[in-house]
């Protein structure tokens, strides 16, 4: 018997691994968290499986539904939204899974950053403009940021910011950001990356507190950078045609190419 921790991905239900389709498939118990999971995931599931909406239980409610499918030596699919490596509150079941001893398999997803990223079409580290992403949040009702890692610290970075769980504050988002990266710095906000009811806005940080203000207050990314908006930065060397690689040897004298 395993827990299979899967990544659901951002929205869309094809947008979930092979892997993590066929596990659901095969797990006579499927655990998922709330509506940032697309309903039709569960299409998956097979017939006369347990199906549990997780969102409204204690953490240890949810390790007794795991510990009763581990006693039946039934496996688990365990389905969290966008990708398990940042909030997905993927810790705290793994802490009490090894604590009592039940295996598990952790099968990564789309995050929603990256969905957000595609749906305005933009790649998020660009030459000489953007060479870092910084995913991030500010503070929230049940949790509080580690001192140092302040909105305003990442901002003097000047990387690229995917900011999440924060649409509700966006205002002391751009009071924060602004005296960074300008108030000319392109910023954008898309709401529910690749569900049917996808939004975005695009505006400079200067403007996005209006421009956003009648969106929905939740399911959203805040993408901040100069990535964003600006065509003027120099092609990379990956496929320039002079620069010598591996794959690539630019001429015969190229260190790439094995001498005999
Ligand atoms: C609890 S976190 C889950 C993050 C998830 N593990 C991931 O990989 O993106 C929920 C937050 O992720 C962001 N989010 C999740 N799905 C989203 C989507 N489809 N579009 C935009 N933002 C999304 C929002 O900031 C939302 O408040």
């Amino acid at each position: 018997m395993t827990v299979h921790f899967i990544g659901a991905g951002p929205g869309a239900p094809d947008l979930i691994t092979l892997r993590g389709r066929d596990l659901i498939a095969g797990s006579p118990v499927c655990l998922y968290a709330g509506s940032l999971v697309p309903a039709a995931l569960l299409d998956h599931c097979p017939p006369g499986a347990r199906i549990v909406n997780t969102a409204p239980l204690t953490l240890d409610e949810i390790v007794a539904i795991i510990v009763q499918a581990h006693r039946a030596g039934q496996d688990v699919a365990r389905l969290h939204s966008g990708d398990l490596s940042v909030w997905s509150a993927m810790g705290e079941q793994l802490r009490r899974l090894k604590a009592i001893g039940i295996p598990f398999s952790i099968t990564p997803g789309v995050p929603s950053f990256a969905a957000a990223a595609a749906a305005i079409g933009a790649e998020l580290t660009l030459p000489e403009l953007g060479q870092s992403v910084i995913l991030t949040r500010t503070p929230g009702r049940a949790s509080a940021m580690p001192s140092g890692e302040s909105l305003s610290a990442f901002g003097a970075t000047g990387a690229t910011l995917a900011i999440h769980l924060s649409i509700h504050n966006l205002v002391q988002v751009v009071r924060d950001l602004i005296p960074h990266h300008g108030a000319d710095c392109p910023a954008a906000v898309v709401w529910r990356a690749s569900w049917p009811d996808q939004r975005i806005v695009r505006a400079t940080l200067g403007t996005i507190g209006e421009a956003a203000a009648d969106g929905p207050e939740r399911t959203a990314i805040i993408l901040v950078g100069p990535v964003l908006g600006s065509q003027d930065f120099p092609e990379s060397s990956l496929y320039a045609p002079g620069y010598d690689r591996r794959f690539r040897p630019a001429s015969a004298d190229s260190p790439f190419i094995d001498k005999p």
